[in-house]
């Protein structure tokens, strides 16, 4: 783990940066293009730790993939397993730091009698809650470690039968691996969502020729039993997960103005966009065009004064992995953010809830947290300090902005760890900066 000094802004940010592609569509590409019968071609996909080990993962289980690296990211061909199946690796899979990966091919995996695949991820996955995936396949007849709470799990595929699922907590990973197995099960597989979580799956599917129809919020996606994806062409957008870094760079560093094009505008992944706004930010999101099934536009950011808001649970799935970046910035808000119903973020990478609060109150941010919430009240004039990322790469690049922001250098313990989603993070803020 490597320790890095992030020096505070020398000059505001200003230019335009785009942003590598979207880490959870680059997932499901590489996944979906593994399941299916011929040859995806796949471009844009994002060049980072975590997305390679979805690529691993599907040449161990038979899949055949060429990556060649470009500029704007990855252009992948996969060759599937199609209607053959996947085949029985002779070692566990490694999911690395991906849980994205590991709760997907359980889904995947699941349905196919007679083969038996164990998966395996790094001490951060392998802390991570895995019920939450293996009960509901277990309700579909899938055979898996009946008392795995955690990684490594193996699972014996069985024949599967659909079920009506209501999840119990918002989450794009289950429920698209619920979808998935619902593939290979008999008869219909619905998932019913309280509140949305992020929709690439069920927009992703399609373009592999399979049918998924969705209900209006409450959301309710059907998939049916015995269809197998066929080949597709699929570009990747730039991750607004990535983008959020950027913009909130941004917003703290005094006369900074910066433009991200390319961004996914999802709206299931843009409710950072939608806090910030009503937190008086200078923000500009002109969408653009549809990459495939995702709507893509350009964002632009200017500092301006911010002012304290009230994030509410139903918001939180559409902006959950940008909860540590919000909160940084809610540090030079006036007034009090508070964050209601966050007590995911306690089972990420790391316990982000903890974790953040730790860090901010280091920086000399006035911080207060529950089970389940967290209020952050601003302006605060932040200070160098030495934070730990937990190797953990949201945390690591929240903290490289709060530095942005603080009057004197911070010391960043892992900052490699932003790796997994955004190598290039150190050089794209450099070179925004003016000095
Ligand atoms: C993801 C879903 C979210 C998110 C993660 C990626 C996905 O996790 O935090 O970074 O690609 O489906 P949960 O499904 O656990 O909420």
């Amino acid at each position: 783990m490597t320790d890095r000094t992030v020096q505070p802004a020398r000059g505001p940010l200003r230019g335009s940066m785009p942003v590598p592609g979207d880490k959870s569509v680059s997932h499901r590409a590489v996944l979906f293009a593994a399941m299916a019968e011929g040859v995806s071609r796949l471009s844009g996909v994002l060049d980072a730790a975590d997305v390679r080990s979805s690529v691993k993962a599907v040449r161990a289980l038979g899949a055949k993939v060429e990556v060649a690296a470009h500029d704007d990211g990855l252009e992948v061909t996969v060759e599937g397993w199609g209607g053959a199946g996947p085949r029985e690796p002779g070692a566990p899979i490694d999911c690395g730091n991906s849980g994205t990966t590991a709760r997907l091919l359980m889904g995947i995996l699941a349905g196919w009698p007679g083969r038996t695949f164990t998966l395996a991820g790094d001490a951060s996955l392998s802390t991570r809650p895995m019920r939450r995936v293996l009960d509901p396949l277990a309700l579909m007849g899938a055979e898996t470690d009946g008392a795995a709470v955690t990684l490594p799990v193996t699972i014996r595929g069985a024949a599967l039968r659909g079920i009506d699922y209501t999840l119990p907590v918002a989450s794009a990973q289950v429920k698209s691996a619920v979808l998935l197995a619902g593939l290979r099960a008999s008869g219909e597989t619905v998932v019913r969502e309280p509140v949305p979580s992020r929709d690439h799956t069920e927009r992703l599917l399609p373009a592999f020729g399979v049918d998924v129809s969705c209900s209006p919020p409450p959301r309710a996606c059907a998939v049916a039993g015995g269809s197998i994806p066929r080949a597709a062409e699929v570009t990747v957008p730039g991750d607004p997960s990535s983008a959020a870094f950027l913009v909130g760079a941004a917003l703290l560093v005094p006369d900074s103005a910066v433009a991200i094009p390319g961004v996914d505008l999802n709206p299931t992944r843009t409710g950072f966009l939608r806090v910030l706004e009503r937190m008086g930010a200078g923000l500009l999101v002109r969408p653009a065009a549809m990459a495939g099934a995702e709507p893509v536009g350009d964002v632009v950011a200017s500092f301006r004064a911010l002012e304290a808001t009230t994030v509410t649970p139903d918001e939180v799935p559409s902006l959950i992995d940008e909860v540590p970046l919000l909160a940084v910035v809610a540090t030079q808000a006036f007034g009090t953010t508070r964050f209601e119903g966050v007590g995911e973020l306690r089972v990420k990478e790391s316990d982000r809830l903890r974790a953040l609060v730790e860090a901010l109150e280091s920086l000399g941010a006035e911080v207060r947290s529950g089970d389940d919430w967290l209020e952050v009240t601003g302006p605060a004039r932040l200070h160098g300090a030495w934070l730990d990322s937990h190797g953990d790469h949201r945390l690591a690049m929240a903290y490289g902005v709060a530095a942005l922001a603080a009057d004197s250098p911070l010391t960043i313990s892992g900052y490699d760890a932003i790796a997994v989603s955004y190598p290039g993070f150190c050089e794209a803020l450099d070179a925004l900066m003016v000095s």
